[in-house]
């Protein structure tokens, strides 16, 4: 498993991301093509910004990303690639809601690979992590229009099948995706939903 992880970090480094996950939203979007040029895409937790710098290039010169994040570094602007702006906050307070309405107030995706500080109680930082996973879906009723997509990171424990129930009611399509990327025996998995019902 060191072996896979140690490709897609040199990988990342290669094709100059800074974090290997941009491979766990790279994966999905080749195979369900979610993300379309000229979209605009909420990232939340989006430091250091693998995710919104793969989005950007994939959304192309006339789409927005917008990221968030509890910690501070904006991805750097690249041509042929969308706008990418970075809003610096926590994502449970309202403030950055309506920092995140300044920019835009209707996505067309909103993707979020939000993980907390683990404190190394596992079910307690299952709870957090499924906690934030809630947040980000309830945001796509403020913020994802009708026939939007939804990527989110979740982490398989007791209360996730319930989640999934509760996602697969709102949207037209929807499945669970566990990237190659991510460590087989890490129990984190992602929930694509297409077609978003508002
Ligand atoms: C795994 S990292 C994201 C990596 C990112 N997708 C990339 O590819 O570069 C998870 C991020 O979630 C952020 N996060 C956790 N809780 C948050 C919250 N309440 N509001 C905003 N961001 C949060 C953390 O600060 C952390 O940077």
């Amino acid at each position: 498993m060191k072996k896979v992880q140690d490709y897609y970090f040199k990988k990342a480094k290669r094709e100059k991301y800074p974090a290997r996950s941009v491979y766990k939203l790279e994966e999905a979007q080749e195979k369900y093509h979610f993300l379309k040029r000229g979209h605009k895409a909420l990232d939340i937790g989006s430091y250091p910004g693998s995710w919104s710098i793969y989005a950007s290039r994939v959304l192309g010169p006339q789409g927005l990303v917008v990221g968030v994040d509890l910690q501070d570094g904006k991805p750097m602007r690249q041509s042929g690639r969308s706008r990418i702006e970075f809003i610096r906050g926590d994502i449970t307070g309202d403030e950055t809601l309506e920092t995140i309405r300044i920019h835009c107030s209707s996505f067309d995706a909103l993707l979020s690979d939000m993980a907390p500080n683990t404190t190394g109680n596992k079910w307690a930082d299952q709870q957090k992590s499924l906690e934030l996973s809630r947040r980000a879906f309830a945001l796509c009723n403020d913020f994802l229009r009708s026939g939007g997509c939804f990527y989110c990171k979740v982490f398989e424990g007791e209360d996730f099948k319930e989640f999934y129930d509760t996602v697969r009611l709102c949207f037209t399509n929807s499945r669970i995706v566990k990237p190659k990327s991510s460590r087989r025996e890490s129990r984190e998995v992602f929930i694509l939903g297409l077609g978003f019902k508002n």
